[in-house]
Order: C-alpha cells, then structure tokens, then sequence
C-alpha cells in the first residue's frame, strides 16, 4: 500500500526514482510523485493523480531540473481521494521541505488542529500533510532534519513510513518507519530507500532491514539508523535472492501471465532442499522440536488468498500432526479475545509479509505468550521479523496485484510444516512421509502439464464468457478453499459477482441462486482417490443441474462419470485428495485472468486494489 523510494549518490536521481516506483507501482497506483534537489539546490516537485505512466509523461512535457538526491512515491489512497493535490511528495517549510509517507497517521486531526491554530495551512485532505507541517515546523526549531524527525515521530500514532529531505541539506534523506515497511539499499558511493527491494534491485543486492520504530538517515556514503530516542541500533544485512529480471514481465503481455506460469516453479523452489531420502528438512525449523512436540493447538492467521491456503493446509496439518487447527481471517482474530496460550502455535500466511492485519494479529498472539511462525515469500519483511520462526516460500516477487504464484508455493510450505511436525510427533511415519513427499515432488511437472494443455482452451473459454454476469463455484473437502480461491480471483480481476461454496451447503439455501444458465464451476474429487466425496459432488452436480445451471467441471483425467453431467471438462493429473487443490487451483486461475483479459481489463492492477495491504 504505497511505494517509496529514496535515492542519495552521484547519479542523477529522476530516472532511478521513476524506475523504482514502476517497480513498486504494484503497491498502489492512484498517483505518483517524485521531489528532486537540483544541482542548484533548489527542490523541485510534481506529483500526478493517475497511474505512473501520467507522471512519466508530465515529465516528458516538462521537464523537472534533475539531482542526485530524490523520492518518489506511488499511492494507494486513504485519507483524500486521488487527485494531484492529494498526491505525495508533500512540501512544507516555504517548500524547502519534501515528505512522502506511507501508512495511516491515526491522531492527524488532533495535529492537524494544533498546527491550524498555530497559523500554519494546508493543501490537501491528507493525513500526510500534517507530518509534512509538523515535520517542518520542527526543522525550524533545530535546523537538522534528523533531530525534527525524531521530534515528529514521537507525535505520531498509527502507521507510518515516512521519508524526507530538505534543500538546505541535500546529500541527504531521512526516513523512519513503525509498522510499515522500509529497507535500505547499499550501493557503492549511494544509497537508497525503498518499501521493499524492488525498489533498488537493478541498482544492489545488498540491503539492510531496518526494524520497528527506527529512524534511518542516507548520505552517499554512510547510512545511520537509530531508534525513536537516537540511540544508534544495529540491523540486519542480507542479500536479496532475486535478481532484477525476476521481476520484470520478461516478454509476457502481463505480470500475472507470467506470474501463472511460473507456478511450477514456485512450488519446485519452496520444496527445493527441504525434501532428503523421502523425508522433510526444513533447516529454520532446526531447535524448535520441543516447541512442536508440545503445541496443543494451531491457529492460521491470514488474509484473502493467503487465508485459503491456510484453510487448504488445515486439512493436510489436521492429518499429519492430529492438532487441532483453526484458521481465522486475522482481522477478525485479534478483535475477538481468543483463547490462546503458550502451547498455541499461531502460523501467519503472507506473500507480502506486510499486512497490516496480519501483523497486527501476530503481535497480539505473541504478546499473549503464543509461538509465533511465520510462512513469508519476501525477505526482510515485517512479519517474519515480528515471528519467532520463518519458512520462506520461494515463489520469487509476485508483482501483480492478485496473488497466484504465491497461493500455491504456501500450500506448498504448509504441507512441508505438516510432514515436519507430524515426523516430530510421531503421527507421520517414514514410509507415509515419503509418499507424500512423492505427490509434493510431481507437482510441478503436473501444474506444467496443465499450463501446456488445457491453458489455451481455457482462454478460448473464458473468451466466450466475457459476458457473464456471475459465475459459482462449489467444491468439497480440500475443494472448497479452491473454490473461494476460484471466486475472489474472478471478482478482482473480471469484476463480476463470483461466489464459492461447499457443494454440500448448496441446499441449505445458495441452491436458490440456480436459475437456467446459471455458469457453475465444480471441482471434483479424483473418482479412484475419493470415491465417497466423488458420488457426493456428482450429486450436487445432479442437484444444480436440474435447476438448469451450466457445469464447468474440473476433474481428474480419465474421470468419465462428469461427462454426461456437464457442459464443460477442465481436466487435471491424478494427484492423491491431500494435492488436489494445487493443481485444481491452476484452471481458475486461467480462467480469472483469461476473462478479465477479454474484457480487456488491466489483471496486473485491478480497480481499487494495492498489493501490500499496510492499513488496517
Ligand atoms: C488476492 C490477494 C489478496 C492477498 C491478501 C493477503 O488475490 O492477493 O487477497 O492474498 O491481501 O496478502 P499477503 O499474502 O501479502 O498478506
């Protein structure tokens, strides 16, 4: 939600800025923004509502005096619409001053007020603003930047990336975070900021994550972080895995085409060197025996698609480790005084690592004595910083907005958390773990095999659904968080009113959504696998059709009891009951992305979303 970048060095800042935030743009895309010293020291501004590309070609038409000092910003707005008053860079102290910010200030009204009857005025609707004039007004009193943000930041309530700089210090940018994300950069001779390392990976793959309530200050040779008081503190290097070109779209005509395809591998990295002789190796696991041996309980916390392969791996870990486990959406979990202890093992699922609510969710647990493991796909995040343990999905970044690379490289990482607490407690045997670790390992050529032959009839099919108005999913078991997977990635990326089901609640009242015509996708156990669940869903299938629904039927190759019964057959590999739902995962979403293209509709930034949620 928002994306920030830094820059401080010998280069002229306005094109890494830019490139930066095109990198970022996923965080949000309302409007953009970047405020440059110059080689004069004057401080130079422009700031556009609309994507990026409106900024770019503002730029173009008239040109702003570039310099080596610079931020930019792209917003996903809160507080004040999207319009080019609102957007950031904010200026303050006679326009000497430039801030950018991330994040919800709660007590801006409060401040706001203060500085109004002080004299001072405003020029948006934006909470940000208010940092901005209160950030000013203590420059003024200290002549330092870093000194008057360590003033602003004790005011502030909320969350809050916040990045700065001042014309009467260029070489300069000064930036301070709580509950919101912020990395730094190290180049040679520069330094950059960024919400996330997108934002500098062209430029370094050496970074440092700075933690809660810190404050860090870049020249092109020093970098200083200390906390909110100005004790230095030290971080925490590490080397970004990705190289630039991951994410970039590499030839394809969008992120999410790319992202899709590169299902396989997500899965084949996240179990790469986890899986030895047919057992489970998880090396961030090492010491945590005891702590898995004794946990009673399992809560998953997570949200939207995160939270459905949380509720697919309650299945299997129910299974493997005869713990109880329960998933809950984790804005609704902390609100709610749950009954949580010491021998509770609360697992967090986020691509992003930054989701507000989650975080917020794993601080809670922790401050109730839980153990806290984190399943994360971007290093250096939030989240996994917040936990007592992390197992890294390696999905690689996942840049469109819609996550499906990420929703199965978690699947993935939960069913290896499974195998490697179920060993531990003695509920996986050796020989049942290697079978499973069989199914996890031909996954990926599985998940190929689909892409190679079923994704173009897909398309073609979601072609001539452009039209619908509503489209149903129903599904059992481990097929019913598919089909909510199926039904939020339709709504996002087509805008059309989708909604999943368990196929055994549809007659206790979706049943009367069913009127002719009425598109339902079924996705249906393995016939040879799951005979019982088989007959169930064909039934349900019986029940729709009567009512005169059009059947999509995902089933397993050879399943030849759904012809009859329906209109269309998406066919997947055999897999044992537990895999199903990664490969049943893989037609839905081709199918979102194959409808929401023919709509012709942007699937990397759809409508009113952002990608890293860091609001509450
Ligand atoms: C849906 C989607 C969202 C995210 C959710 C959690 O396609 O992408 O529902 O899954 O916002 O995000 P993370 O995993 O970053 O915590």
């Amino acid at each position: 939600m928002c994306g920030i970048v830094g820059y401080v060095g010998p280069r002229q800042s306005q094109a890494i800025l830019i490139s930066g935030l095109s990198r970022l743009e996923y965080r949000g895309y309302d409007s953009a923004g970047v405020a440059i010293i110059d080689a004069e020291g004057d401080l130079g501004m422009r700031k556009r509502a609309g994507k990026l590309q409106v900024l770019r070609d503002d730029l173009d038409a008239r040109p702003l005096a570039d310099g080596t000092t610079g931020i930019g910003h792209t917003r996903w707005a809160t507080h004040g619409g999207p319009t080019d008053g609102n957007a950031h860079p904010h200026l303050a102290d006679d326009d000497k001053l430039a801030v950018i910010h991330n994040g919800i200030i709660e007590n801006f009204s409060e401040l706001k007020a203060e500085l109004l009857s002080e004299g001072f005025t405003f020029r948006s609707e934006t909470d940000t603003e208010v940092a901005a004039v209160l950030l000013g007004r203590e420059y003024r009193a200290s002549g330092d930047l870093v000194t008057a943000f360590r003033a602003v930041v004790s005011r502030l309530e909320g969350a809050f990336t916040l990045l700065a700089l001042h014309k009467e210090q260029p070489g300069l940018v000064v930036g301070a975070r709580r509950n919101s994300p912020l990395v730094i950069g190290l180049g040679e001779g520069e330094n950059f900021l960024g919400s996330d390392v997108a934002a500098f990976i062209e430029h370094t793959r050496n970074a440092l994550a700075i933690g809660q309530d810190q404050i860090v200050a870049i020249t092109p040779d020093a970098v200083e972080v200390t906390d909110f008081d100005g004790n230095r503190v030290e971080v925490e290097p590490f080397e970004v895995t990705w190289d630039a070109s991951a994410a970039d779209k590499g030839g394809w005509s969008s992120f999410m085409a790319k992202e899709v395809s590169e299902e396989p591998e997500a899965v084949a990295n996240t179990l790469r060197g986890r899986l030895h002789d047919g057992q489970v190796v998880i090396p961030e696991l090492d010491g945590l025996d005891e702590l898995f041996a004794g946990i009673s309980r399992v809560i998953i916390i997570a949200c939207g698609t995160a939270a459905y392969a949380g509720q697919v791996g309650k299945y299997a870990l129910e299974q493997w480790t005869r713990v109880p486990v329960d998933v809950e959406l984790a804005h609704e979990f902390r609100y709610r005084d749950p009954v949580i202890g010491a021998d509770t093992l609360i697992v967090s699922i986020s691509q992003s690592g930054e989701t507000m609510d989650t975080l917020m969710a794993v601080k809670y647990a922790r401050e109730r004595g839980a153990r806290t493991l984190s399943i994360c796909n971007t290093q250096g995040a939030t989240i996994p910083r917040e936990s007592d343990a992390i197992v890294y999905t390696h999905a690689g970044p996942e840049v469109a907005v819609a996550s499906t690379k990420a929703f199965v490289a978690q699947i993935t990482a939960l069913y290896l958390m499974g195998l490697h607490i179920g060993r531990i407690r003695g509920t996986v045997s050796a020989t049942d773990s290697a079978a499973h670790v069989r199914e996890l390992e031909a996954i990926p050529g599985k998940i190929a095999q689909i892409l190679e032959r079923e994704q173009p009839r897909i398309e073609q099919f979601a072609h001539w659904m452009a039209d619908t108005r509503s489209v149903l999913f129903l599904g059992r078991h481990v097929g019913y968080p598919i089909a909510l997977e199926g039904a939020l990635k339709l709504k996002e990326l087509a805008y059309i009113h989708a909604e999943g089901f368990a196929a055994g609640e549809l007659k206790h009242g979706p049943i009367a959504l069913i009127e002719p015509g009425q598109p339902v996708f079924v996705i249906v156990p393995s016939p040879r696998k799951s005979a019982e669940m088989h007959k169930k869903v064909i039934s349900s299938i019986e029940e729709i059709r009567a009512r005169g629904a059009r059947v999509i039927a995902i089933a397993e190759e050879g399943d030849a009891a759904v012809l009859p019964k329906s209109d269309e057959v998406l066919r997947i590999p055999l897999a044992g009951p537990l895999f199903e739902p990664l490969l049943a995962v893989v037609p839905l979403h081709i199918f979102a992305m194959g409808l929401a293209t023919a709509k012709g509709l942007d699937v990397d930034q759809p409508r009113n979303l952002a990608k890293s949620v860091t609001v509450e």
